[in-house]
């Protein structure tokens, strides 16, 4: 690990250790950016207070255990320790770093198991745009764990299931299979259900068809099987529509929607019941997980069974979780989920620690996905009130890139992918580049600006780096270093790109991708700054120096590329 933040750790604990005992070998030293050094440690202050002693004598006392180390540690004020890191050791670090093939991003040993619960749409119901955003953070979280080395098991739990498939089903014949498969395919759930709904409610022989139809798909009947596997497969080529779009990971095999569970329900709810963990309440099975009531101080039940002996929601996350451990083997578990589903999680995890069916070793995390509003800050809709069409949105979204790039005087097929990666990447980027609990507004003007940290700004920022080589007329994978440093800019820049490793392992463990987007961002504007006042390719510059400053050229590049591809977005040759 070449990553400075690590090694001041060690380091300073080893200071700790050596100055007042071993207990304090894994004390954190708080150690963060300084604007007066590299860094500063903070740990003197709260240390003095613990050890009743002024904290700039214990700051010295640090200081001096510090002494072969690759830098300077002055204490200033009431004890904070400044560090400031040579410049050689930094360059040292930088050249090391250009050599690894990983950039510094670590490789976890042993790798995990990690199942990840995203994007499940709902089959009755239109995709709206917060299946959007759980799509595209569930990505990023997939393809950051991956490339830490874990096995990610994507889930898509697609909503595939339920008494609404009665009515679907028979509307469906209604109007029969074609038009039905083209309405499903060109994104008219939504249309598809209200029109199904709209009868439900209006025709009492239609209601009565539809309950039957919940009766014989319950029973697994050969012909409504197959009516409900063309009305999911129909809803299917819609969503991978959208995936595609997206450039999302997912596939068919990622499908595990709630009616694979279904076979597994009465077990489900007859082992909770056996075990004593559920119990019968007012007609229904319940699970009564500990520390949840409601607002009458009444214990609050996680329902399994309904009184008229259905299954709903929670049923089907019980035999999830249970899947998930029992045969994924999972070690953690991340529902990627929006924020309001966020008790519905609490008492399943509560529940299936109690059935034993998610072991101490096993995590289960809720990633709380943030609602998506509107200009006007309400839910996000269009204007006529209806919800929005995904792939409109986003046919939107790359029409809007278009004219934004509309004068450099590419040919069609070119505009036409540049284009698409940047209104894709606006899009995805303006979901990662906040924290993915935050409440945000949909605002296609700031997120395709192309300043500020947006897609478009992050995909400018790499494609300028390529030009750079292609207009001096050098191949990034041909560059050398080693990497010096003579100006401050460089400095800045070459410590900042030491960090990379450290904030994909933190941004993949807390499952914060915008940890990640933020870190980019700071790293496309030092280079900016390197840029501006370290001439590169300008005649005059001494071959050492431009072979340093090429090297931190391409080593921006690998990590803007590699970052932006963990978060899922495309990095076009040139804009
Ligand atoms: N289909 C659900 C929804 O749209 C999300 C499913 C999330 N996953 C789960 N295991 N419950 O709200």
């Amino acid at each position: 690990m070449t990553d400075p933040q690590t090694v001041l750790t060690e380091r300073v604990q080893q200071a700790l250790a050596g100055a007042f005992g071993p207990e304090y070998a894994n004390a954190d030293p708080l150690i963060r950016p300084s604007q007066f050094a590299d860094f500063q440690a903070n740990v003197a202050m709260s240390l003095g207070k613990r050890l009743r002693r002024p904290p700039r004598e214990v700051a010295e006392e640090i200081a001096n255990r510090l002494a072969d180390f690759p830098g300077t540690v002055e204490v200033s004020g009431p004890g904070f320790l400044n560090i400031t890191l040579d410049s050689d050791w930094i360059a040292a670090q930088a050249s090391q770093t250009f050599e690894d093939e990983r950039i510094g991003v670590p490789t976890v040993t042993p790798p995990q198991t990690v199942v990840i619960d995203y994007s499940a749409p709902n089959a009755a119901k239109e995709m709206h745009v917060g299946h959007l955003r759980t799509t595209i953070v569930g990505d990023a979280l997939a393809r950051l764990n991956e490339h830490l080395g874990n096995t990610v098991i994507r889930q898509n739990h697609l909503g595939d299931w339920g008494t609404p498939f009665g009515m679907l089903i028979e509307h469906l014949l209604d109007i029969g299979e074609d038009s039905a498969v083209a309405q499903l395919e060109a994104g008219m759930g939504t249309e598809f259900y209200q029109a199904a709904r709209v009868k439900f409610d209006g025709d009492e022989s239609f209601k009565i068809r539809s309950r039957q139809r919940v009766t014989t798909l319950q029973g697994g009947d050969p012909e409504t099987m197959r009516l409900w596997h063309v009305f999911m497969d129909a809803t299917i080529r819609y969503f991978n529509k959208v995936y595609a779009m997206l450039g999302v990971t997912l596939t068919d095999d990622d499908i595990a929607g709630e009616s694979m569970y279904n076979p597994m329900l009465d077990k489900t709810c007859d082992d909770l019941e056996a075990m004593g963990v559920a119990v019968h309440s007012d007609g229904a099975l319940c699970v009564f997980p500990p520390g949840f009531t409601g607002s009458d101080d009444k214990p609050l039940p996680l329902i399994i069974r309904k009184s008229d002996g259905g299954y709903g929601y929670a049923s089907t996350d019980m035999a999830a979780i249970r899947y998930r451990t029992d045969d994924l083997k999972a070690d953690r578990i991340l529902y990627v989920v929006g924020a309001d589903q966020a008790l519905h999680f609490r008492m399943v995890f509560a529940a299936a620690r109690l059935a034993g069916w998610l072991p101490e070793t096993s995590s289960a995390e809720h990633v709380q996905i943030g609602m998506m509003l509107g200009k006007d800050g309400k839910r996000f809709k269009t204007r006529s009130g209806e919800s929005v069409k995904l792939t409109d949105l986003l046919d939107e979204a790359i029409e809007r890139a278009s004219a934004a790039i509309d004068d450099r005087g590419y040919d069609e097929e070119t505009k036409h992918e540049i284009a698409h990666a940047v209104g894709m990447g606006a899009v995805k980027y303006a979901d990662l580049s906040i924290s993915h609990d935050s409440e945000y507004v949909f605002d296609f003007d700031r997120m395709l600006g192309f300043t500020g940290n947006t897609g478009p700004y992050m995909q400018y920022a790499q494609a300028r780096i390529r030009s750079i080589f292609r207009k001096g007329g050098y191949d990034p994978r041909a560059v050398r270093g080693p990497i010096r440093i003579g100006e401050p800019a460089e400095r800045s820049l070459a410590l900042h790109l030491l960090g990379f490793g450290t904030v994909v392992e933190q941004a993949t463990m807390l499952n914060e991708p915008h940890r990640l987007a933020a870190y980019l961002f700071e790293t496309a504007s030092l280079f900016s700054t390197f840029f501006e006042e370290c001439p590169v390719v300008k005649e005059g510059v001494d071959p050492d120096v431009r072979a340093s400053r090429l090297a931190l050229c391409a080593l921006t590049l690998r990590v803007l590329e590699t970052g932006l591809s963990l978060l899922g977005v495309a990095t076009p040759e040139r804009m």
